[in-house]
């Protein structure tokens, strides 16, 4: 074979200075040199035009080879050099490999939906079904049904939200679901009812760290033939054993809303301090989570339900005010601030 001991001397040249080779420029180099389209194996190739027939098909195949043996040569130096300039790297200290990796960023429950869902959790045990009554309400379901008197000065201005539209307000409680809940589901006052309903309220108020323009409520009703006081009691007592635990310790004190009577606060011992006394609880050992009552004989009415035949009782309850408590947080503008720094604890 004539050429094949150029092509050889051509194969022992390249391998020896591509051995030489440490950085990638010159690497770059030398493949320009040696497979590049105006390069050493293009040139050898091109010679085949000049040989005799029959030396034509061997030659040919020994540049083949020489190209594959250059190539793959030229692959694993490629490789160690990557390898040998990530070493380098890292010696100084470019890329730290005990670092631990970034988490992606991942979305979170909002605290006050949390609460939410343990609330729905506990009641659906205790057989409530959940009813979504509407946050754009009427004057009349929100105050008037519930037997606020004309001139009840939560239908002021200053607490409610109204529209252009005529009785058309934002709620200010979840309590005109009440009367949503027993239209809709009390087949003309002649069915018992047994739910929760939860959803956003709107108040016209000063946002300040105790109050805010927009909150939850989780309103409670449950209406049938016999349902007493002690039912109220009992009920609302089991609630919080379930979502404070089975040391909580609730109380009930007198109070005054117009479409419940009697009607009641519910307390629950202070969970920070045991009843001591501290700064969440205003040193009264007592912290207030829900208003109560039973239902008055002029709501069942507006629901359609007869008074003298059917009693009901009615809570509500903050589900912010519970995350607040739960968590110490001493500010409610928190939750709708959309501040990650805050968001991200939960
Ligand atoms: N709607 C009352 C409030 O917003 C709470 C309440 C609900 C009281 C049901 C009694 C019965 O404060």
């Amino acid at each position: 074979m004539v050429m094949s001991d150029a092509l050889q001397t051509t194969q022992q040249e390249a391998l020896q200075q591509l051995e030489a080779i440490n950085d990638a420029a010159a690497l770059q180099q030398w493949k320009t040199r040696f497979l590049g389209p105006k390069g050493v194996l293009r040139d050898l190739m091109s010679k085949i035009g000049t040989l005799a027939a029959d030396e034509k098909k061997a030659y040919g195949q020994n540049v083949n080879a020489l190209k594959e043996a250059l190539t793959s040569a030229f692959d694993t130096r490629e490789a160690l050099i990557a390898q040998q300039t990530l070493a380098q790297d890292l010696e100084g200290g470019e890329v730290d490999i005990t670092l631990s990796g970034r988490p992606a960023a991942r979305g979170r429950i909002h605290p006050s939906i949390r609460t939410l869902r343990d609330f729905y959790t506990i009641w659906a045990d205790m057989g409530f079904q959940v009813y979504r009554s509407r946050e754009v309400e009427e004057d009349d379901y929100n105050f008037t049904r519930l037997n606020f008197p004309p001139d009840h000065p939560a239908r002021d201005m200053q607490d409610t939200f109204y529209t252009t539209q005529e009785n058309v307000i934002l709620r200010t409680h979840t309590s005109p679901g009440q009367v949503r809940a027993m239209e809709a589901m009390g087949d003309g006052g002649s069915k018992p009812i047994r739910v929760i309903l939860p959803g956003m309220c709107y108040r016209f108020e000063q946002i300040t760290a105790r109050s805010e323009v927009q909150f939850h409520q989780v309103e409670g009703l449950a209406i049938g033939r016999n349902i007493r006081m002690s039912d109220l009691k009992g009920t609302v007592t089991e609630f919080a054993k379930r979502m404070f635990g089975e040391q909580a310790q609730v109380r009930f004190r007198a109070s005054y809303f117009p479409f419940t009577e009697p009607s009641m606060e519910v307390d629950v011992e202070c969970f920070l301090c045991g009843g001591e006394g501290c700064r969440i609880c205003k040193y009264s050992g007592w912290l207030e989570i829900a208003g109560s009552g039973m239902v008055h004989p002029n709501v069942l009415r507006s629901g359609g339900y007869d008074p003298s035949i059917w009693s009901g009782f009615a809570f509500g309850m903050g589900p912010e005010r519970v995350t607040m408590l739960k968590y110490g947080l001493d500010d409610i503008r928190y939750f709708w601030g959309n501040d990650l720094r805050f968001l991200e604890q939960f």
